[in-house]
């Protein structure tokens, strides 16, 4: 029997890349899926490819808004993935509103997101909250402190709800990649598309896809098995700061 079949699936993020994969993943293997995220245009069109779907326009910096999206679903899965990056500048060179922005958005969107659906799962004695953290949760680099904090937080929240809710019947897993080509650097680097597309020039980064394969796997296992964590390299990528490009 599909494990994942029926299941409400809660997605963040849904809107781009890695999250909108997520969506599309958990769709095919069944779920009915509430995709999350402040762009409407995008999230609409996406619902209007999945079967199922719905679409929920908040923003996981908004705790009201994020309880309001989930009342009265049952959700059986959550996927916390929406998150971001601005800069490589060092702290004192960057600016308070935008690393405000990055920390209320990857570590309080995370908790606002696990308030609001793991009481309902808690009291349904089943379910799994993903967490999509980084290697920048693992590793430091130069010119991501804000970023690697955040991400930091983001792994010791997962270790911290684990703990919490042992018992519980809920899974917790965290999935943390290497470099993911997405709209993430084009994020980070406020539009700027050449320096984005330097990013991936000469690797074969990971694709959300294969995020998204990472996600399936874990959550499909049977109810006595909790894939905890997953680190995912690009295998051109030995560690944050070290990365093979071909000459091409
Ligand atoms: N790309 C990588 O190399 C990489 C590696 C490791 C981990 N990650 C992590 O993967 C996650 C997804 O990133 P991505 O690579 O897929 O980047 P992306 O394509 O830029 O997608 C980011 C998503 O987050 C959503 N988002 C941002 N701020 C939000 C907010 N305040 N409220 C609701 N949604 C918000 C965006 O939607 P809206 O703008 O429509 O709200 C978008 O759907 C992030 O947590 C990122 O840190 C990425």
């Amino acid at each position: 029997m599909n494990a994942l079949q029926d299941r409400l699936a809660l997605v963040t993020g849904a809107s781009s890349g890695i999250g909108e994969a997520i969506a599309r993943a958990l769709t095919e293997a069944g779920c009915r899926v509430v995709l999350a995220a402040r762009r409407r245009d995008r999230l609409e069109a996406l619902a209007a490819a999945l079967p199922g779907s719905r679409v929920a326009l908040l923003d996981v910096r908004d705790p009201a808004a994020v309880a309001a999206a989930v009342d009265g679903l049952e959700l059986d899965l959550v996927v916390a993935n929406a998150g971001l990056a601005y800069g490589t500048e060092p702290v004192q060179q960057s600016s308070p509103e935008e690393f405000a922005e990055v920390l209320d958005t990857n570590v309080k969107g995370v908790l606002n997101v696990a308030r609001a659906t793991l009481p309902g799962m808690i009291e349904r004695g089943r379910g799994d909250f993903v967490t999509i953290g980084s290697v920048a949760g693992r590793q430091v680099y130069p010119g991501g402190t804000v970023y690697c904090a955040s991400k930091h937080a983001v792994r010791a929240i997962y270790e911290g709800l684990r703990l919490d809710c042992v018992g519980s019947g809920v899974r917790f897993t965290t999935v943390d990649p290497g470099m993911v080509e997405t709209d993430f650097s084009l994020v980070r680097f406020r539009g700027d598309a050449d320096r984005a597309k330097a990013v991936y020039a000469g690797v074969d980064a990971l694709t959300p896809a294969d995020v998204a394969d990472a996600v399936r796997y874990a959550v499909s296992r049977p109810p006595h098995v909790n894939v905890g964590e997953i680190v995912l390299w690009a295998s051109a990528q030995a560690s944050t700061t070290s990365l093979t490009r071909r000459a091409d």
